[in-house]
Order: structure tokens, then sequence, then C-alpha cells
């Protein structure tokens, strides 16, 4: 949800600053653009509407933009369509009113109408629709530095009147040695390398220069120059930073052989399950290790009730989260879309526990809904990949995904660790409250065979794909399951629209019946969940239901179910689990699916259309 990298040291700005959006394009791709700052100080802008590429063929026709400093962006559009205008960076008036002052934002600016109105009426005029002018107007409007008023200290003033989400990036004409950032809401990293700082919305722009950095806390803003950076509070008192070391590989955020990101964190689910599962199963004891956890184990056995939030697919993931918690670890769990159980009086009791589920840790709706829980007295747990995330950083304890960079705007790997990590925290919980060391075990000992077991599913790509193109072309699709399989369903109807845009709907088997049977005509596509498990009979009879009113099925069912090929035109067979583990591999044939089926369609996978990955706006 829009890329912002900026750059201020010694080497040439520009070729680095491209280098940046191409890897944070997946948080937007509308619009881009950049400044940089050339040696007698003067700005430089150069923005298109369309794609990173776009913005880069601009800059080879002339003389590229020389300097060695600079901010940039990749938009996704919030207030105002994607326009040459519109895009980012955003100056403040051309006119003497002007003070050279250049700006690129991500978040919304909520009160942006009353200052424009302001503005407007001290003599700014605006050129955009979006919100982002108005913030670089009022930076501006008190800038002052006849009177002491600084880049620093103007950015500090102006963001104590806004309110919304932002990270941004500032220069200024006037201090041309100058970078200043800021963030509320939308995160901010900043990469410390020698004589040179690089500022971007998330590591992968970073880890190519330099291995440490420090994420900007919420109301902080850091004043940086190429040789020192100073942080403080908007109200200018001086603050510390906490100094990361950057874990990630090059290679965990490149290509690789493959042709599209989704496809290579589809085939890397064996791996990172791999990761996510490492140091964490004692199967000889029978017991889940989750040192993030251990200082709450007494508030998570006495739990009187868990809640579940998140959005998407986190949320998808939560659905099965609540199956298992309440069948392993015996304890009333409730799941709920974030952006709705902040606004809705949500009764926190003595021993509720909420767990936030997201891969990110920036979603804008789950950060709000779980400060909300924090402020009812909840005790917070996080489910997140995103190491040092805002969600991450806000909860009282967590357990990390451990999956790596999910760069695919579609999730997968996220999800599949999600799920992981919550049959983890099942387990945990379940063994302190009712389960045996014997049960555990068991349970651990499948987990362990899981990435192996994927493996063999990613082994049907290639059939999937053929299977997929008999049904491409058909618009409206249906994805059916019951127990565990029904969020499987529904994330599988998930996955197919956000990327081929066809219109699918996910919901229990049973459902069907009381509504939806009245799409089903000639040759509509029906997936089924179909495994194995205590409700295959009341699916195969749903299948029937389907197949009665000319409906077309695509089953995924246990190897070795002979039985299902009557009952489907399609089948994809997954090796048996345990029922509640079954999602970990019922997903997958989804996901080839939907990418397949996006491919065939021509479409972009890794830019779908309307959409960026990690939505940091609510
Ligand atoms: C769908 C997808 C989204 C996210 C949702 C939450 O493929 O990626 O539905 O799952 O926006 O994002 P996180 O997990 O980052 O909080």
């Amino acid at each position: 949800m829009c890329g912002i990298v900026a750059y201020i040291g010694s080497q040439q700005a520009m070729p680095l600053l491209l280098e940046g959006l191409k890897r944070l394009e997946y948080r937007g791709y509308d619009s881009a653009g950049m400044a940089v700052t050339n040696e007698q100080g003067q700005l430089q802008i150069t923005k298109c509407q369309g794609r990173v590429s776009v913005l880069e063929e601009r800059l080879g026709q002339g003389a590229g933009l020389p300097g060695t400093s600079g901010i940039a962006h990749t938009r996704w559009a919030t207030h105002g369509r994607p326009s040459d205008t519109n895009a980012h960076p955003h100056r403040d008036d051309e006119s003497e009113r002007g003070s050279g002052i250049a700006l690129v934002h991500n978040g919304i600016i909520e009160n942006y109408a009353s200052l424009r109105t302001w503005l407007e009426e001290r003599g700014h005029t605006f050129t955009s629709e979006t919100d982002t002018e108005v913030l670089v107007m009022l930076i501006s409007e008190l800038f002052d530095p006849a009177n002491g008023i600084d880049l620093e200290k103007a950015v500090q003033a102006a963001l104590r009147e806004v309110t919304g989400a932002y990270a941004i990036a500032v220069v200024c004409e006037h201090e041309p040695d100058v970078l200043v950032c800021a963030r509320k809401g939308s995160p901010l990293m900043i990469g410390i390398g020698q004589g040179e700082y690089i500022v971007a919305s998330d590591p992968s722009a970073i880890i190519a220069h330099t291995g440490q950095a420090f994420a900007l806390e919420d109301y902080q803003v850091a004043r940086l120059t190429r040789t020192a950076f100073r942080t403080s509070t908007l109200d200018n008192v001086c603050v510390s930073p906490k100094i990361l070391n950057l874990e990630l590989e090059l290679q965990e955020i490149e290509l690789g052989e493959y042709p599209h990101y989704m496809l290579k964190e589809i085939f890397e689910q064996p791996r990172s399950l791999r990761n996510t599962l490492r140091g964490r199963l004692d199967t000889i004891e029978g017991r889940v290790v989750l040192g993030g956890l251990s200082d709450f184990i007494p508030n998570l056995v006495r739990a009187g009730r868990i809640i579940m939030l998140g959005q998407g697919t986190a949320l998808h993931a939560a659905m099965i989260g609540e199956y298992l918690i309440e069948d392993l670890a015996k304890i009333p769990t409730e799941v709920e879309y974030a952006s709705e159980f902040r606004y809705r009086n949500p009764i926190i009791e003595d021993r509720t526990v909420v767990i936030a589920i997201s891969q990110s840790g920036e979603t804008a709706d789950t950060i709000a809904a779980l400060q909300e829980a924090k402020d009812r007295g909840a005790i917070t747990l996080g489910a997140v990949n995103v190491v040092g995330s805002s969600i991450s950083r806000m909860t009282d304890a967590g357990v990390y995904l451990r999956v790596g960079p999910e760069i695919g705007v579609a999730s997968t790997k996220a999800f599949l660790g999600q799920v992981m990590v919550l049959t983890l925290i099942s387990l945990f919980i379940g063994r302190r409250r009712f389960l045996s060391a014997e049960t555990v075990s068991q349970y651990l000992r499948h987990l362990e065979t899981v990435p192996d077991l994927i493996e063999r599913v990613l082994e049907q790509s290639d059939a999937i794909r053929e299977t997929t193109a008999r049904y491409v072309d058909r618009e409206n699709w249906l994805f059916l399951g019951r127990g565990t399989n029904y969020p499987v369903a529904m994330e599988g109807a998930l996955k197919l629209k956000e990327i081929s845009y066809i219109h699918a709907e996910g919901m229990p088997a049973a459902e069907m019946k009381h509504g939806p049977i009245a799409l089903i005509n000639d040759g509509m596509p029906a997936v089924f969940v179909a495994t194995r498990n205590s409700q295959y009979d009341k699916v195969i009879s749903n299948m029937h239901e389907v197949r009665a009113r000319g409906g077309r099925i695509i089953a995924v069912a246990t190897e070795g179910d002979q039985d299902i090929t009557a009952h489907a035109d399609d089948t994809f067979y997954v090796p048996d689990l345990p029922e509640a583990l079954q999602p970990l591999l019922t997903t997958v044939p989804l996901q080839l699916m939907a990418y397949h089926a996006a491919v065939l369609r021509g479409h972009d996978v890794d830019k779908p259309r309307n959409l960026a990955k990690s939505v940091t706006v609510e």
C-alpha cells in the first residue's frame, strides 16, 4: 500500500531509488515518481502514472536526475485517481509562496479537507486531488527558518495538526543536505550505511545496502544528514531507536527461476514450514516449545475466551484456528474481522485473550482492533510474519511465522504459516489443559511430515494447470467444504478472485442449499474440498446436489480414495492426515488452481488489478 524509498549519502541517488522502487512495487503500482536534489540544491522531480518501468523509461529519456539525495514513491491510490498529477512526490507551491519542499507519503490524512480549506484561505494553490499535497503545503506554511523553524521542526509541527496515518520522507531546497522522515500507522525503516542512509517502507529495499537498520515508531521523526541521524517525538524530545540486524538474504526476495513471486512462494512452502517448525517440536516429551509465549502460560491456560482478529487470508487462517483451539485446547474461541470488532463495542472479559493474525503486522484494521482490545484490558498475542512490525511490537507476546518475506500480493506461504502457528498454539495450550503427552506427540509427528507431504502435492502442478484450463473461461465458481476445510474453501475462492478476477464464492458445503444453489447452471465449476474425514459422506451428498443441477465437480480428495471419481469430474489428491491438520495440505491445490487460472487468463499475477500488499489504511 504505497512504497517509499529515500536516500542520502555519497552515491548517485537515482539508480538506487529506482532499484528500491522495483523491490517495493508489490506495495502499489498505479504510479511512481522521484525527487532528487542536485548539486545546486534544486529539486528535480519526475513522476508519472503507471508502473516503475514507465518511470524508468521516462528518466532514461533525459539526462536522468543527478544528485546524492532524494525521495521516491510507488503509489496505490486512495485520494485521487491514478494520474501524473496525483503521483508522488508532491511539492509545495511553485510560486514565491513555496519553500522548495517535496514529500512522499504512505497513508491517509483524514482531516485533509479542513486543512486544505485553511491553507487555501492563506493563499496556497493546489494542483492535485490528493490528501498528500495538503501535508506538503502545511509543512511549507509552517517552515520559517528565519524564526528557527527548520524542516525538522516544520514537519513536527505539521504532524501535530494531522489525524490519520502516515509514513513520509521530505526534502527541502533550503536544506539540501537533510532528509526528514516520520511515521504514524504506516511502516518506515531506516537503514544505516557508511556515510549514507536508506529509508524504505520495508527491509527488502534496504538489505542490498546494509544489514543495520531501525524502525521508526509511531509519532517519531528522524532527521538524517550524510553523517548523523537524530530521532525525536513530535514535541521534539530526543528518542533512541533500537538498532536491528536485518537477517534477510537477498535471494529470499529475488525471483530466481520462477516466473512469478506467487509461484515461487507456493513452491517455497515446504521450506518455509520447516522454518516455522524448527526447534518448536519436542516429539519425545509431547510438548510444543514456543519461547515467545512462555511468560503468558498461566494466562493462556486459564483463558475464558479467545478472540482471533484478522482480515482477508489472515481471517481464513483464524477460522481454521478457531476449530483447532476449540478442538485441541477446549477454550471457547471466536473469529472476527478486525474492521468490525473495533466498531462494535466488543466485550472483553477478565480472562479474554486476543490473537491478531497478520502476515505484514501492519494491517491498519488489525492494528486498530488490537489497540481496542488492549484498551479494554485483553491479553494480546500476535501470529505475525514480519519481525519488528507494528503488531509484533504492540502485542504482549507472540509467535513469528518465520516463512520469510512474502512478496506476491496474493498471500500463500504466510497463510500456511499462520495455520501452522495456530496449530502449534492449540497444542501448546491443549497439552497444559487436557491433552496427553502421547496425543500431542502423535500430532507433532504428523506435523513433521507436512513439508514433505506438500512437496508431493506440488508435483501435481502441471496436472492442475491442465484441469484448470478446461474451466478457466467460466465466470462464476463455487468453493465448498465442511469443518476445517470450510475456511480452506473460503481461501480458495479468495485466491481465485483476487488474481484471475473470476467471481468465486466460498462457503460451508451445507450452506449452499440455503440460497446459493440457485446460481448453479450448466457447467458451473464447484470445487469441493472432500478429504476423508468425519463429514466426508455429507460432502458427497452435497456434490450430488450440484451435479444434479448441471454443475461440474472438481474435488480435492484423500490419496487412495477411488470412490470419489464416481462423484467428481476432476480430482486432485492430497496425502492423508488427521482431520485437524488437513488444511495444511488441502489449501495447496487451490493455490495452484488460482495461480494457473490467472496466468491462463493473461493476468499479471504479482500485480493484480486494484490490489496492493499490506493494507495500511482503514
Ligand atoms: C489475500 C491477502 C489479504 C491479506 C490481508 C491481511 O491474498 O493477502 O487478504 O491476507 O490484507 O494482511 P496481513 O496478513 O498482512 O494482515
